[in-house]
């Protein structure tokens, strides 16, 4: 199993590039299901999800081939067959191809998600949804069977805004019959990249951008070419990894716009930007100040960037709280900052974190896909050397995250332990 050997190094400087969005790329994938042809992703980084999620449409028939940035899906000849636990406890996002499936095949037979070390992570809300276009669920043997001979338009409130159940919920209904209203649904930039996928695909939702969609069945959908958007939370990653440096950072390849909220925080800390079309410079502070955050969905602070800004603020000059109302219990890399001779206290819910005026370099492991990045950058300013364990969890959302990072004046070494 792979690990980081970090040394610690305050003087990074220079660019860092952003690859695509993996959480953008794993719906879209599943969405080139519903039609047959061939579509083209362009700016698709090589991520162990998206092999995850390759494997997965293979396994449903799909052609899927992966050369360098470029990916191509051919669904001309999708089935009926089912995705086996073994991938979908692997990745959650497995579950995107439900209703996908549903719409073009009329069934599906997707293992249900369990565990996970950000807490637990119901899909009630995406099987509601579905049964309320008219679909039948049934729970087998660790297994959520769906059936509909046809689905119909509904209006469907969901009691809780969910990046999942609303993208599944479009990609079921692009082909029912009459008109579908979403209420209550999420606005994240990766909803809405879905979105212009599936209508330039042929399909008809408007409302993008907002908390209410409106899909307008249609009868066929056509293999499209899309450029695949920048990863926000790669790129808010980056960020902090500039606020916790002596020297300005610039993070090219990404969407000022996505970041609205972290770019605020990171001011409130004391960092400067100079912000352009596609690319952020950000100038870090002399002192970093104390900020507290609350996660929400979008446009509110990400959960996904909870725990790298958690270790900007063990450095900060004063007391600050963080919150994480997406996922309540998403705080396992607070007892590995700790190691690190972080001083945060979890009560509650609530993590108070007390700046320090150094981390001390310690053996740590990741235990999820942010968490981990969140140890990287800690690593990087601890003093003396941070070994972080368990990587493959960084492999699966961050392409090449040492190299890229290496290039600023990182120094992390990837050790085969
Ligand atoms: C997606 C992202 C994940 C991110 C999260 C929130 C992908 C592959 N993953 O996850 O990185 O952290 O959005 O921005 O895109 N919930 C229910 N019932 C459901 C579904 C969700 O109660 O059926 C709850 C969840 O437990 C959570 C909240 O709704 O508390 C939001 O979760 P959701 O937006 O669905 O997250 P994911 O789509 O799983």
């Amino acid at each position: 199993m792979d690990r980081f050997i970090i040394e610690s190094n305050r003087d990074m400087s220079g660019s860092i590039e952003v690859s695509g969005a993996k959480n953008a790329i794993l719906p879209i994938m599943a969405a080139c299901l519903l039609s047959p042809g061939k579509s083209v992703l362009r700016n698709v980084p090589n991520l162990i999800d998206l092999k995850t999620m390759s494997h997965l449409l293979r396994i449903i028939g799909a052609r899927v081939e992966h050369v360098g940035t470029t990916m191509s899906i051919d669904g001309s000849d999708v089935c009926f067959c089912e995705a086996p636990y073994e991938l979908v406890s692997k990745m959650r996002a497995s579950i995107y191809v439900l209703g996908p499936l549903l719409a073009r095949i009329k069934e599906a037979k997707v293992s249900f998600p369990g565990g996970c070390a950000i807490g637990t992570r119901p899909v009630d809300l995406h099987l509601k949804a579905l049964e309320a276009l008219g679909a039948e669920i049934n729970i087998e043997h660790g297994y959520i069977h769906a059936k509909a001979e046809k689905l119909i338009g509904a209006d469907i409130h969901f009691e809780k805004s969910s990046v999942g159940a609303t993208i599944n919920t479009l990609m079921a209904a692009v082909y029912a019959e009459g008109t579908t209203r979403l209420h209550n649904a999420a606005m994240e930039p990766e909803v809405d990249s879905t979105i212009m996928f599936l209508n330039k695909m042929g399909a008809k939702i408007s409302g993008m951008g907002s908390t209410s969609l409106v899909i307008e069945g249609v009868e066929n959908l056509f293999p499209v070419e899309m450029q695949m958007i920048p990863d926000r939370i790669e790129a808010g990653t980056f960020l902090i990894a500039g606020a916790l440096s002596q020297n300005p950072i610039t993070v090219k390849n990404c969407e000022p716009e996505h970041l609205r909220v972290v770019i605020e925080k990171l001011r409130d800390a004391g960092c400067n930007f100079d912000i352009e079309t596609n690319s952020i410079t950000l100038y870090p502070p002399k002192e970093i100040k104390p900020v507290n955050v609350i996660t929400l969905p979008y446009p509110g602070f990400p959960t996904d960037l909870q725990a790298q800004f958690m270790v900007l603020m063990t450095l900060c000059k004063g007391v600050c709280f963080i919150e994480d109302t997406v996922f309540p219990d998403r705080y396992m890399h607070v007892a590995e900052l700790n190691r690190l001779q972080a001083d945060i206290r979890l009560d509650r819910g609530i993590a108070t974190i007390k700046g320090v005026e150094e981390l001390s370099g310690a053996e740590v492991m990741a235990t999820d896909l942010r968490a981990s990045a969140a140890l990287v950058l800690a690593g990087m300013v601890a003093a003396d050397k941070t070994t972080v364990s368990r990587i493959y969890h960084i492999d699966r959302g961050y392409d090449r995250i040492e190299e890229k990072l290496n290039a600023i004046g990182g120094r992390i070494t990837r050790e085969n332990a």
